[in-house]
């Protein structure tokens, strides 16, 4: 089993809301305040595009604000237990989403130039080296020509002691039990990858934290 399902199982087992546990309520106040911002300055489609969220967990955050707003929406994690406990939990709330399992890096499963928006749930900064490479790539095809990607990702360098101890300064990873496990990238060399995989930045807020930055940032093709 891997770390994310394991973490989902841990989380509904314990009674809590989505993958930032206690502190889900802050966390989808901070998301609705950033994605409120950005309906503000007409970076979102209209209402009933369709938008596919990326690593969308038990679809408590980006879909949840995406349903609400009248999106047409799709999810896609790679943990069978999110994606069980987003369409409970739709369901329960009355919203409609189809959520399906799967690896952002392979999606096969959807047709090309079938999203108006694609929303980063936080899963771009889990994939390590070429892996998000073969993301960037899916984004492309599965966007419609004016569609936007939004990318929520960690970014700056590390602020722990425990962090910097296990951060690899040349390849801008956090390392656990030996391996890579985050990709944390100071944001100039983080847009420099995005427009190296022809994406052109639209928008970027960045939030300042403890413990490592956030940026949240509007792209298209
Ligand atoms: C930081 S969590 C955020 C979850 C959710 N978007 C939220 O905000 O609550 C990252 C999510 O990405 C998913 N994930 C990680 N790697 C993935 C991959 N290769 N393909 C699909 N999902 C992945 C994890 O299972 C997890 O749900």
């Amino acid at each position: 089993m891997d770390e994310y399902e394991q973490q989902y199982r841990c989380l509904k087992a314990h009674g809590f809301n989505a993958w930032t546990g206690d502190g889900y309520e802050r966390a989808y106040r901070q998301l609705v305040n950033t994605l409120d911002k950005l309906m503000v300055k007409n970076l979102l489609p209209a209402a009933k595009a369709s938008v596919l969220e990326l690593g969308c967990g038990n679809g408590a955050m980006s879909s949840r604000y995406m349903a609400k707003n009248g999106y047409s929406v799709y999810g896609v994690d790679i943990s069978p237990t999110a994606v069980k406990w987003a369409a409970e939990d739709f369901s329960r709330l009355g919203l409609t989403g189809k959520f399906s399992e799967g690896d952002v890096c392979h999606l096969g499963q959807y047709q090309s130039q079938m999203f108006d928006m694609i929303v980063d749930g936080s899963c771009l900064h889990c994939l390590i080296n070429e892996q998000r490479h073969q993301c960037f790539q899916e984004v492309k095809r599965l966007l419609k020509p004016e569609g936007r990607f939004i990318i929520s990702t960690m970014c700056g360098l590390p602020q722990s002691p425990e962090d910097i101890q296990n951060y690899d300064y040349v390849n801008h990873h956090l390392i656990r039990n030996g391996s890579p496990w985050r990709t944390l990238k100071p944001l100039p060399i983080l847009q420099e990858e995005i427009l190296q995989e022809r994406f052109t930045i639209v928008d970027l807020e960045k939030n300042t934290n403890p413990w490592w930055d956030h940026a949240t940032i509007v792209c298209r093709c």
